[in-house]
């Protein structure tokens, strides 16, 4: 008997280990984003930088891949490209989930949660149950490993079903905390003030405004540098509705914020179909500029695509700033600069490569970064395949006729898995080019594409599900025969 219970135990211990060492090594499994090792992911939550490590929670199923038992789950970093995964931090609560939120480093102890030792790292979070939602306080003495529930919770209670996903925020002009909340059947950002993190004065409520399609999530407000006009910024305000998102730029004036953009236009940091509930580290370890991070995903099939033993991962770090184009203020997006350090080898660097119809380059790849620059002629559509081999490619075009960028996975890879995904698979945005120039960024890591266009103007997210050995890329043209001034691709190292 003991024997046979050694050897169950030995078993045991070896298949552990062998599924451990496959982690991150599966079918479709993102080499350089991150992804929790096994289970279902959707909102980064508190992302909060504290003594030279950035905190990323995030909403977490701790006991399968599909969404359930919301709990945060916790990761941490030095550089936000690397992660080192940690125990779920804020667990689901005995009659309630832990929704979405945001965390603070208080460092002037301000809410007296914290010690001569210790300051506090403090998350607000929303509690859910079925017939409530309202915004919590837990308090970390250790960086953020052990929480502690505040004994008089909640801080805020409207008594209503829908009210979450609070973001806090620092105010320096006001010398308090700052809170933004959503009322998402309303449409309504709110804002409240606070001196200790425990007491809220609400101020305003912004909304209903630009994309009121969906239910309003997951606010961000912060303050975003302009570019090249040293020491000014803007404020934007980051939401979430209905598998997109939309962001305002304006002023916050103490009290209250003013939309400065055309009401009457919708602007997205993203317009592919998986970059959701996006939120930002206000304070970082490099400059001023926010850095957001969003859920690559899609609410219309997120419990549906073929990923396991994990669902779900975030997008790469994108350093925020806004600029004034045309009377229109736009919000920049571009990866971090010390992605450059994941390049493994360039494989393959050429210009003025002139292509009509499709040119299948000498270079395959599907974890890859990919710099494409291209004058696209009048009436002409180009731009580049992925997962090129055989069956349809995904196609990241520009077409100049129309003047949009577009991304289309129509009938590439692993479409089965849900109807919708299916009928998701076009997307197009106006670019205007710049003095006729299209610039392209593009990252593929397995199932994920992010296209950052002309400096980060423009972005767009896709998810896609091609066989693993479909790794051609080939560049096209329809129309007439176009010429890509450089074209630059970088294998791409693995954090994992
Ligand atoms: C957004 C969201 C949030 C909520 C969370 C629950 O994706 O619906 O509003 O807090 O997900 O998991």
């Amino acid at each position: 008997m003991k024997i046979v219970l050694s050897l169950c135990f030995l078993l045991f211990v070896v298949t552990l280990f062998a599924q451990k060492k496959n982690l991150y090594k599966e079918k479709y499994r993102p080499q350089f984003h991150f992804s929790p090792p096994e289970n279902w992911t959707n909102d980064p939550n508190g992302l909060v930088y504290y003594k030279g490590i950035y905190h990323l929670f995030f909403q977490y199923n701790p006991f399968g891949n599909k969404w359930g038992h919301m709990s945060w789950g916790h990761a941490s970093s030095k550089d936000l490209l690397h992660w080192e995964n940690l125990p779920t931090a804020i667990p689901e609560a005995k009659n309630f989930m832990i929704f979405s939120g945001s965390a603070v480093a208080d460092i002037y102890n301000s809410s007296g949660f914290g010690n001569k030792k210790e300051q506090p790292l403090i998350a607000m979070y929303t509690a859910h149950t079925a017939t409530n939602q309202s915004q919590y306080l837990a308090f970390s003495l250790d960086k953020g490993k052990n929480w502690n529930q505040y004994d008089h919770n909640p801080v805020i209670d409207l008594h209503k079903k829908d009210f979450r996903d609070p973001s806090v925020t620092w105010y320096d002009k006001g010398n308090c905390w700052l809170l933004a909340v959503s009322q998402p059947v309303e449409k309504m950002i709110s804002f409240y003030t606070s001196a200790n993190l425990k007491e809220w004065k609400w101020l305003s409520n912004f909304g209903p405004a630009g994309d009121t399609s969906g239910v309003w999530e997951c606010p961000d407000l912060m303050q975003v540098p302009v570019i090249d006009e040293e020491g000014k910024s803007k404020w934007v305000l980051l939401l979430s509705q209905n598998a997109s998102m939309q962001y305002f730029v304006g002023e916050f004036d103490g009290k209250r914020f003013v939309n400065e953009n055309p009401s009457d236009k919708i602007f997205r940091p993203d317009y592919g179909p998986d970059y959701y509930a996006a939120i930002a580290y206000h304070e970082t370890g490099f400059g001023k500029n926010p850095v957001s991070i969003g859920w690559v995903n899609n609410w219309n099939y997120a419990n549906d695509i073929p990923t396991s033993p994990w669902k779900g991962a975030m997008s790469l770090p994108r350093k925020l700033s806004v600029k004034k184009i045309n009377n229109e203020w736009i919000l920049l997006q571009q990866p971090l600069m010390s992605l450059q350090s994941l390049r493994a080898s360039a494989i393959y660097e050429a210009e003025n490569v002139s292509v009509e119809k499709k040119e299948v380059l000498n270079a395959h790849s599907n974890q890859c970064e990919i710099k494409l620059t291209w004058k696209p002629l009048p009436n002409s559509t180009s731009g580049i395949m992925l997962a090129a081999a055989e069956g349809t490619p995904v196609i990241i075009g520009y077409n100049a006729s129309k003047n949009k960028l577009f991304i289309d996975r129509t009938g590439a890879g692993d479409t089965a898995f849900n109807a919708t995904y299916n009928e998701l698979s076009r997307y197009a945005t106006k670019l205007l080019l710049n003095n006729g120039l299209l610039k392209l960024d593009i990252y593929f890591d397995k199932s994920i594409i992010e296209v950052f266009a002309n400096d980060g103007q423009a972005a767009m997210t896709m998810q896609v599900f091609p066989d693993t050995n479909n790794n051609k890329i080939a560049l096209f043209s329809d129309g007439s025969k176009s010429t890509f001034d450089t074209v630059k691709i970088w294998e791409m190292k693995s954090v994992w």
